[in-house]
């Protein structure tokens, strides 16, 4: 039997051109308002919508379609149109950016048929693209083509279409902040806030009133009320980072609002409900913690709904290459023009690195190379993986050797001290001015201006 398939409806006025309309192998499925249709597309696998609107405001359709859009992912959406309706330039100038077709009335049934054909292929085909494994990039931001990452993607499109809770589990520097990110950006909650909380980060003595909030003289110093980061994220995420940090007070707190949905800010006697989807991550053994009593196993449960494991980058096999020529191109190009790539040593130490700091260690070993990096090629030494001679550079004289030996150790004294002159100095034990002299006789700039200052660069 051919399976049936769903056409979302959406139809704003009194009048509706669908009413006791029979399309053979479609059943239509009516959303009352916009509020619904993610709910309504989950639930039934919708692949096309229609939309139909009695003598309505096409520009206010307009603003509200950005949303629609997004929180309806890849479904085809068809205008269906009165024949005058196409003189509205706010209505072609939407479909133009909007829609994949527009049908004008009256309903033929067969002709209409074909046109929900073609929008539902269309729809698989983007589908079929949102899921494919082996895709290098998800929005251009977690990179990588390996089996590991690429089963990282299809896990990430996965609970991006439920509303459960997630734990992330990885190693430090492994990418669970883009993993959240990217879970967020794919679930219909994308146009919503993507709040994070960094469990750790916060001091004991102000978690409570951060996380749910305060009225205004909850206690000394509360001068005005105060919304909590759970309520920010009311309508989209809440990113729990480093969950196993939080003090066993606070997890009770969460553990309510993960049973109920509501929060109750300090001070306060009423309860607010809050629709946020949890995204929790560790880089600790949660059951560990269960076990050794510093977390609680209820809230474990509740939050370990979904794991999602983040890979090690030294399980990644083939990603290390492509992030590290990626982060070198993403290097102010005006400090590192003399390098135009890796060496194959360069390369081959890196496959073989344990990498114990993952992704942020490559980043910050491929911008300390390309900046130390005297040649044209980025070498295993200058990223700290290997000694001279296993990437054959040969040292020809002694005080070739020496003066090679002391323009490393200013290069690697600046960038420790964030190209401080003075501290660069102390650290190699000599004079400022004995370290400018030096700095002239070798050409080495004292400072590398322009250089992206994320995660720690050059630490
Ligand atoms: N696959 C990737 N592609 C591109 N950049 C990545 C990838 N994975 C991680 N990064 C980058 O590496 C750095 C560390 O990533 P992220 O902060 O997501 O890791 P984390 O697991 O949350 O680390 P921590 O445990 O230290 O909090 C960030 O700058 C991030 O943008
Ligand atoms: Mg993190």
């Amino acid at each position: 039997m051919l399976k049936e398939r769903n056409a979302l409806v959406v139809s704003v006025g009194d009048r509706t051109p669908f009413d006791g309309l029979e399309l053979y192998g479609w059943n239509l499925v009516r959303a009352d308002n916009l509020d619904d249709l993610p709910k309504l597309v989950r639930r039934h696998h919708c692949t096309v919508g229609l939309l139909y609107c009695d003598q309505c405001d096409w520009g206010e359709i307009a603003k509200a379609w950005g949303h629609v859009a997004r929180v309806s992912g890849s479904v085809s959406w068809i205008a269906v149109i009165n024949h005058d309706d196409m003189e509205d330039d706010e209505l072609r100038s939407l479909i133009a950016r909007s829609f994949f077709d527009f049908y004008t009335l009256p309903i033929n049934p067969e002709r209409f048929h074909e046109v929900l054909g073609h929008a539902h292929g269309m729809a698989e085909l983007r589908r079929g693209m949102r899921h494919e494994p082996g895709t290098e990039e998800i929005d251009f931001k977690i990179i990588g083509r390996s089996k590991a990452i690429s089963k990282l993607f299809a896990l990430i499109y996965k609970v991006s279409e439920t509303d459960l809770p997630v734990l992330i589990n990885g190693e430090s520097g492994t990418g669970k902040e883009l993993t959240t990110q990217a879970i967020h950006a794919h679930s219909v909650r994308a146009s919503g806030p993507c709040i994070e909380v960094n469990c750790g980060a916060i001091p004991p003595s102000l978690i409570q009133s951060e996380l749910f909030g305060h009225e205004k003289g909850a206690f000394t110093g509360a001068a005005k009320r105060k919304i909590g980061l759970i309520e920010a994220a009311h309508g989209g995420t809440l990113f729990l980072d480093e969950i196993g940090d939080l003090p066993l007070e606070i997890q009770a707190h969460l553990l309510r609002f993960l049973q109920e949905q509501t929060i109750r800010r300090l001070g306060s006697t009423s309860k607010i409900h809050v629709d946020a989807r949890v995204v929790a991550a560790t880089h600790v053994d949660l059951e560990k913690a269960v076990a050794d009593g510093r977390f609680r196993e209820d809230l474990y449960y509740r939050i370990n709904v979904l794991p999602v494991t983040v890979p090690p980058l030294r399980e990644r096999k083939g990603d290390v290459e492509v992030l590290a020529r990626h982060f070198l191109s993403t290097l102010d190009s005006d400090l590192v023009r003399h390098v135009n790539g890796f060496s194959e040593a360069a390369i081959r130490a890196m496959n073989d690195h344990r990498w114990p700091g993952n992704v942020r260690e490559l980043i910050n070993r491929v911008h300390r190379a390309a900046i130390l990096s005297e040649g044209s090629e980025i070498s295993v030494f200058d990223l700290g993986l290997g000694d001279d001679e296993s990437q054959g550079r040969r040292i020809h004289s002694l005080d070739e050797a020496r003066a090679q030996a002391e323009k490393r150790a200013i290069r690697q004294a600046l960038a420790e001290t964030g190209y401080t002159v003075s501290h660069a100095a102390k650290l190699l034990g000599t004079s400022r001015r004995t370290l400018y002299r030096l700095l002239e006789k070798h050409q080495i700039p004292s400072d590398p201006s322009g250089i992206d200052g994320d995660s720690g660069l050059l630490s």
